[in-house]
């Protein structure tokens, strides 16, 4: 084992303060949060330092849209964001947000060391403007046709269509995104930073062993296009810090995001006191990971190091660049259910469960990672439930029992302890590198040998023997100490469950080199479950709750051969069928195909979002009854709360039928 302390900062992409987190955004922090741990459990000294990325444009008009300051924007979306986080188990030492004082700072302390070398130039750029909004436009809020493909709708910088990229002047008829008049053009002074002035450092930098082979490549394409000179400033309206010495104009969001980095980490070191400039200095010996994903490379590979460079400041160790999630081999699908946020998960599934897969699924390099649904719950359900915790269980009982909690002077063989350790360093090298896949592909098997071990020492067969109870207590020492080297293996993998498995044990599971201890002699506590099985229900609901639209909107009528799944007539009885008479019915303007009803089911009145709207007008629909599950578990959607379901018969499009107006119901009547 590397026994230097190494003193090391890692941090993750700021996630941006206008919106909520997702699974795509958990491989990340996920990845990066085993790394810290795993870091910490070799007893070096890791930060993890991470914040809100809380200006631009786009959170400007999301404060704008919802009538609140941006400052109260990201401020909830700070607080939301953390939270989420601490419930999955990340382990972040601070957590900043790029609109704070610490940030504000370190921005202008670079930005001023950089124009002080001479690295910045201003000069006058023609941009579209809209008039009737007042703002100059972002590429991304600039829609019209693709110069190339003639494909409608694409944004100002590239083409979804045919994934050419282009600049918004070259967009046929371009019109606003936030306004949709067609914008003119307009002068105005920007900022640059010359970029290819650090060219030749940015190339040795590059080949220190910093950067991934792909990302290597990727690079070397960008030199050869020639680096251009990157635009830093934005006009006014705008939600970032001012440009120092000007009235009316912004760094660029992506000036200071970055930075956001070492300015959490100011914070950090002012808190707990380290020495923040023997942190950063050019010449220091303290290691930066960042850990970001493939379409953030450009920022993280030139911009950050570039003005890292400029100013002084040390360049990070290494950026580690990953691939996309994609969930059941497709990319995220709102109307699928497949675009999970991150609270959608807490609110059914254990943390851990997630953290083990990605693990069980992460690489080195950027390919892109497939959470398959099945996959996930046979994965965890046979590798944690059924290998490593079904170790504990097997053995806990019979210590508690049989020898009152205490475990054996000795270990009945200690050679295949001494196996568990030998794997120890090749373990720790396959987290170093980020092979996470390759880590616990040996630890299962480690744990595949030990549940071996009990099945050929059966304990539970020689407990009813009369004076075996020392060998009994033996065997259960051994695999006891066995479940204790692996859970130490997984504590960075599954902190929840290693944290109870440390109190079952009774003692830390934090550092590897405790293992070179066996526990012996010593008393163990009561057993608690640990990790229990992922349940598919669980997974169901929590599509079900992902999904923006109503299920029948989504799966066409079975043709009649194809029936769902039997269920049997107990499940049947649960639906309470309810006679509903339509009394409001409204088109919701954001969605294609709901409409919004207000039913009376006798006395109580429902509001239920239908994606009936092809088949009807909604005023067609009034007085009109329909039949509905008045149990179905409320569900919020993005216009509202449906409280229930209505049913309708048909193919789907217009061909969807309800109940007709004179059938002699009644609002309320059950459905028998
Ligand atoms: O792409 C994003 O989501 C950005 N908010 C990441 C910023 S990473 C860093 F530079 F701050
Ligand atoms: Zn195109």
């Amino acid at each position: 084992m590397n026994k230097q302390k190494r003193r090391i900062l890692v941090t993750s992409a700021l996630p941006y303060a206008n919106g909520a987190i997702h699974l795509g955004h958990m491989l990340e922090y996920i990845q990066t949060d085993i790394w810290a741990r795993f870091q910490r459990a070799q007893g070096h000294e890791c930060y993890f330092a991470w914040a809100d990325d809380a200006h631009g444009t786009p959170i400007m008009l999301r404060a704008q849209s919802e009538n609140i300051s941006p400052d109260e924007l990201i401020d909830r979306m700070n607080a939301e964001h953390q939270q989420d986080f601490s419930d999955f188990g990340l382990s972040f030492d601070n957590y900043a947000t790029t609109h704070g004082e610490a940030n504000r700072q370190c921005v202008e302390t670079i930005y001023q060391r950089l124009k002080a070398g001479g690295h910045i130039e201003r000069r006058t750029i023609s941009q579209f403007y809209d008039e009737q909004k007042g703002m100059f436009l972002p590429d991304r809020f600039i829609k019209g046709i693709c110069p190339k493909c003639k494909t409608e709708d694409q944004y100002g910088d590239s083409c979804e269509s045919c994934g050419s990229t282009y600049s918004p002047t070259d967009l046929i008829e371009p019109r606003s995104a936030v306004s949709g008049t067609a914008p003119v053009m307009r002068d105005s002074e920007h900022y640059f930073v010359r970029l290819s002035e650090f060219e030749n450092r940015l190339q040795d930098w590059m080949t220190s062993g910093a950067l991934q082979p792909e990302v290597v490549n990727k690079m070397q394409e960008w030199f050869e296009d020639g680096l251009r000179d990157w635009d830093i400033s934005r006009d006014e309206p705008y939600f970032g810090f001012k440009i120092p010495g000007t009235d009316d104009k912004y760094f660029y969001v992506w000036v200071d995001a970055p930075i956001g980095y070492m300015a959490s980490f100011k914070e950090l070191s002012e808190r707990i006191g380290l020495d923040f400039d023997d942190w950063w200095k050019a010449d220091t010996e303290t290691e930066l990971y960042n850990f970001v994903g493939k379409d953030i490379i450009y920022f993280h590979t030139l911009f950050w190091p570039a003005m890292l460079m400029g100013s002084g400041f040390r360049t990070p160790t290494a950026v580690f660049a990953h691939g996309f999630l994609t969930v059941d081999g497709a990319k995220m699908s709102k109307t699928r259910g497949t675009f999970i946020q991150a609270r959608t998960y807490l609110d059914h599934l254990n943390p851990d469960y997630l953290r083990y897969y990605f693990c069980a699924r992460l690489g080195a390099g950027l390919g892109d990672i497939d959470l398959n649904l099945d996959d996930f719950v046979s994965r965890v359900n046979s590798d944690m439930v059924g290998k490593v915790v079904n170790i504990a269980s097997r053995c806990a009982g019979f210590i508690q029992r049989g020898s009152d909690g205490q475990l054996a002077s000795e270990l009945p063989e200690p050679l295949l302890y001494q196996q568990f350790i030998d794997q120890r360093e090749h373990i720790a090298d396959d987290f170093e590198k980020r092979n996470y896949q390759s880590a616990i592909r040996r630890i299962m098997a480690l744990a595949d040998t030990g549940n071996r071990y009990i099945d050929e020492h059966k304990p539970w067969q020689l407990n009813k023997q009369e004076g075996q109870q020392a060998n009994v207590q033996a065997i259960c020492t051994q695999g006891v100490n066995l479940f204790r080297v692996l859970m130490t293996y997984l504590a960075p993998v599954v902190p929840f469950t290693a944290g109870t498995a440390a109190e079952f044990l009774g003692l830390s599971l934090d550092r590897w080199s405790d293992l070179d201890q066996p526990m012996l002699d010593v008393s163990i506590n009561k057993f608690q479950p640990l990790m229990t099985r992922v349940d598919p229900l669980k997974i169901e609901t929590m599509i079900e709750d992902s999904k923006e639209h109503l299920q029948s909107t989504e799966t066409p009528c079975k043709p009649a051969l194809e029936l769902a799944a039997e269920i049997t007539i107990e499940d049947f009885l649960k639906l309470d069928l309810r006679v509903a008479t339509i009394i409001n019915a409204e088109a919701v303007a954001e969605a294609d195909k709901l409409l919004q009803l207000t039913l009376d089911i006798g006395g109580e009145t429902r509001n239920v979002f239908a994606g009936i709207k092809s088949a009807y007008e909604p005023a067609d629909l009034i007085g009109r009854h329909t039949i509905m599950v008045a149990n179905l578990k409320p569900r919020k959607m993005r216009f509202g709360v449906s409280e229930g379901m209505v049913l309708a018969a048909g193919p789907g499009g217009s061909d969807l039928f309800i109940l007709s107006p004179d059938d002699g119901a009644k609002a309320g009547m059950r459905v028998t």
